[in-house]
């Protein structure tokens, strides 16, 4: 396969921009990155694009292809219809930067306020003793690479701008990881229910369907920590257990 494709990309910085149609040669196995790459070298030298592994292991080359959050060095041009052109633009839920690039920094922000792994004492001989299936259970979460395509699609920062009130998908997946981790002992409900707003989460699952790391956010991270905030704060035992401790 070789043919010309036109790609639109998004040209501009925080102060305003446009779309400007760029075409270039395509052969058979290349990526959106691999294009855009082409295309600095032919004839746009100065654009901004950020990316590090090109293997789907660094999360820093996330953009919007044809309108859909996705890693541009994971996403081939033969899934894509070439008769048409391709769009390419920033993610729209973070502040730009330049072209391409978007400031993803609050995502680290907010991940340093959540609290920290607090491990338990370790048994009499020495050792932690673990559960498999409980081990088991948060592995899924580790296999997050930061891309923050989640937190792009999500509507409750991208259309409500919430991001003083929500922390998003990505750190709650963070936060299950903790939060299930079998040895830690910290709490995290209290800020799960007030500070990070995991209420703003209505489960669209909007999240889960553009994760390049096929992570079940909503199901295995979001929804189980709903249901612990659930428990410990609205439920009428629980709470009368409470208030009788005291
Ligand atoms: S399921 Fe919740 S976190 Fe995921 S996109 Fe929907 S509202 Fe956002
Ligand atoms: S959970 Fe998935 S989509 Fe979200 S940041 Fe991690 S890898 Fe990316
Ligand atoms: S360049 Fe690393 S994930 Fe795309």
């Amino acid at each position: 396969m070789t043919q010309t494709a036109t790609f639109k990309i998004w040209r501009g910085d925080g102060q305003g921009g446009a779309f400007k149609d760029y075409s270039t040669t395509v052969t058979e196995g290349m990526v959106v990155l691999d294009a855009l790459h082409q295309i600095q070298a032919e004839s746009a030298n100065d654009l901004a694009v950020r990316w590090n592994c090109k293997a789907g292991r660094c999360g820093s080359c996330s953009a919007e292809i044809n309108g859909t959050p996705k890693l541009t060095c994971m996403t081939r041009l033969s899934q894509l219809n070439l008769a048409d052109p391709v769009t390419v633009e920033p993610m729209k839920t973070f502040p730009l930067i330049k072209d391409l690039v978007t400031d993803v920094a609050w995502n680290f922000e907010m991940k340093k306020r959540i609290k920290k792994f607090k491990p338990r004492p370790p048994d009499a001989d020495g050792r932690y003793l673990m559960a498999q299936e409980d081990v088991d259970r948060v592995q899924e979460f580790r296999k997050c690479i930061e891309c923050f395509l989640c937190q792009d699609v999500c509507h409750v920062l991208r259309e409500h701008h919430m991001h003083g009130q929500f922390i998003g998908p990505r750190l709650l997946v963070y936060t299950a990881a903790l939060e299930m981790h079998p040895l830690d002992t910290e709490d995290r409900l209290p800020d799960l229910k007030n500070a990070e707003g995991i209420g703003f989460c209505n489960i669209t699952k909007c999240c889960t369907k553009v994760c390049p790391e096929d992570i079940r956010i909503t199901d295995n991270a979001i929804i189980p920590l709903k249901e612990r905030v659930v428990d410990q704060f609205y439920d009428p035992i629980r709470r009368l257990f409470r208030v009788l401790r005291k």
